[in-house]
């Protein structure tokens, strides 16, 4: 491996404009990440507070190993919609180390609205699941809620993957060996009575949590019974009645510490061995990539200087580094842990489609998992390209990515349009994890390209029928494209709507894509289907 050498100069009017650009960036991310981690509105905060109960940050704090990080996952699931009603879609996920074991954790805030579940809680909550089943992993789940949000019901309610898919995958996850935690902190109410019940081990907080396939009200309109949430389904009667619960806990910190004693009583499974090394820092500072990354989405940015800020003592062991130059690809480590990069230098053509599927399997065999740097605004369009093929080439290495048996890890770092997207391994293609830079993009093209390929296709149809286009139509046509793709764009409209994981400022890169890599050595990686063949 040789050190990458790095050609930024920071001195020059380019670094300076491009670092003013994205710090600006990053205080606006900052100020969004902290409105939403505040959770609901100060009035309900303070209620749930005199019940003595933790919030949700708070009690996955005290579930995790002291001084081990959390990865919160989709922090900015829902922001924008609901009149920003629903922060963090009232509920906490991510990844965080419980007796040593690595855990998912899902955990309700009841601060917002009840801890209802609307469209994206749900698809939040099953996105956790996910990653537990894809990496082979515990799960707890912190449940303090009012069940689906009800004047949603139509968009929670009946589908595949709404809120009962949530009870179907505890089914599989119990099934496939990743143990099913339920703490039972507040409501738990009509189908989500079924976590707790779905559950492998329960536990229940006295005088708090509750548990019950239809609440009181629903009781009294039903049969006429009048009954005290208690006695229809409190700690008390879970624990030595119905035995719904196995656990009985005087409060949230009682309630954890059993968690974290079941958590001792469970085996390790069968990691994925990888030769680590010692973790080093780059030999080129992170907090440059400010600088490094363009301004001006017109200029490319260089593969070469994001991916010396990333790799441990920056460096790299390039493959095929004078082919297919638009597509870098090479082994380094990041914080101890090998991985193979892919990063776009520019358009795919058929030969980096070549390349990238080639070394996909090199690492497929090697059992290395493979990060995606995505930049890239998609194949190279034109008669030459097409006639020559580029749909087949390219084909090879969609084939590979989604084929390739390896976690993959995508961090949209530019641009991310078109088949580019799939072809550098989005969300279609299953990666392990997807995080966004706060200062990425995400569309079918370009707002400018949709707009004038639309016009045109406009003027085409206006033609045929012998018309001409106004411009002035034409014109507020384009400006109305431009405007909704740029607001569908923004890395904060895709997290909203959980097409990603997270969206993770560039400093942070090497420690999240460090632990993705550490989770998901807990399931044994497939083995590959061919061999490593040229194309
Ligand atoms: N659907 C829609 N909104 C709900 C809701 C539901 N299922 N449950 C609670 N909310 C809303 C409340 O209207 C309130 O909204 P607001 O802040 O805009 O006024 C907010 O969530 C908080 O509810 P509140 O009752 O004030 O809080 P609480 O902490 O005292 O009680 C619950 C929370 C969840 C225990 C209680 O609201 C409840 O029992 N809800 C109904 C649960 C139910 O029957 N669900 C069945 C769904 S399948």
């Amino acid at each position: 491996m040789y050190t990458i050498p790095s050609h930024l100069d920071k001195d020059s009017q380019e670094f300076k404009d491009n670092s003013r650009h994205y710090t600006a960036i990053l205080a606006r991310h900052r100020e969004i990440m902290g409105e939403v981690m505040q959770g609901g509105p100060s009035h309900a905060i303070e209620k749930h507070r005199a019940r003595g109960k933790l919030l949700a940050r708070e009690r996955i704090d005290l579930l995790i190993d002291p001084g081990t990080p959390f990865l919160e996952l989709s922090t900015l699931a829902a922001y924008g919609q609901y009149g920003d009603s629903f922060p963090g879609a009232g509920i906490v996920t991510g990844l965080g180390v419980v007796h040593g074991r690595e855990a998912v954790i899902i955990a309700n805030d009841a601060t917002v609205k009840g801890g209802t579940y609307v469209k994206e809680t749900i698809r939040k909550h099953i996105r956790a699941q996910e990653i537990a089943m894809q990496n082979g992993l515990p799960c707890v789940y912190m449940v303090d809620s009012g069940g689906v949000f009800l004047p949603e019901q139509a968009e929670v309610f009946p589908d595949r993957d709404d809120f009962g898919r949530i009870f179907f995958n505890q089914a599989r996850l119990s099934a496939s060996g990743c143990p099913q935690i339920a703490i039972v902190m507040g409501s738990c109410t009509a189908g989500g009575a079924y976590i707790p019940a779905m559950s492998d081990e329960t536990i229940i907080v006295k005088n708090q949590g509750t548990i019950f396939i239809g609440g009181p009200p629903l009781v009294k309109a039903a049969t006429g019974e009048i009954v005290s949430p208690e006695e229809l389904g409190g700690a008390e009667v879970h624990t030595t009645r119905s035995g719904v619960a196995d656990h009985f806990a005087e409060n949230d910190q009682h309630a954890i510490s059993i968690c974290r004693s079941i958590f001792e009583t469970l085996q390790p499974g069968i990691k994925q061995e990888l030769r680590l090394r010692e973790a080093e820092e780059p030999r080129y500072d992170p907090d440059e990539l400010t600088g490094v990354l363009q301004a001006d989405p017109k200029k490319q940015t260089d593969p070469y200087e994001i991916i010396a800020r990333l790799a441990d003592g920056s460096r790299f062991h390039e493959f095929k580094a004078r082919y297919a130059t638009s597509l870098v690809t090479g082994f380094a480590h990041v914080m101890g842990y090998p991985l193979g990069i892919i990063a776009n230098n520019g358009v795919l053509f058929a030969e980096s489609s070549l390349k990238g599927a080639h070394f996909i399997q090199l690492c497929d065999f090697r059992r290395i998992p493979i990060l995606f740097l995505q930049n890239i605004t998609g194949f190279m369009v034109g008669k030459v390209y097409e006639n020559a093929g580029l749909a087949r080439d390219g084909s090879k290495l969609v084939h590979a990515v989604a084929n390739a048996s390896v976690p993959k890890i995508t961090i949209i770092t530019g641009g991310s349009y078109g088949a580019g997207n799939y072809a550098m391994a989005g969300r279609a293609f299953d990666p392990h994890f997807l995080f966004m830079w706060p200062g990425s993009r995400i569309s079918v093209m370009g707002g400018q390209q949709a707009a004038m390929v639309l016009a045109q296709v406009k003027a085409d149809q206006l033609e045929a029928r012998g018309l001409k286009p106004d411009p002035k139509e034409m014109e507020s046509m384009k400006a109305g494209i431009l405007e909704k793709y740029e607001t569908e764009g923004s890395p904060y409209y895709s997290s909203s709507r959980l097409w990603d994981d997270g969206i993770i400022e560039p400093v942070q890169t090497r420690q999240v894509v460090a632990m993705a890599v550490a989770i998901s050595l807990n399931k044994v990686f497939k083995d590959p289907k061919s061999g490593v063949y040229r194309m």
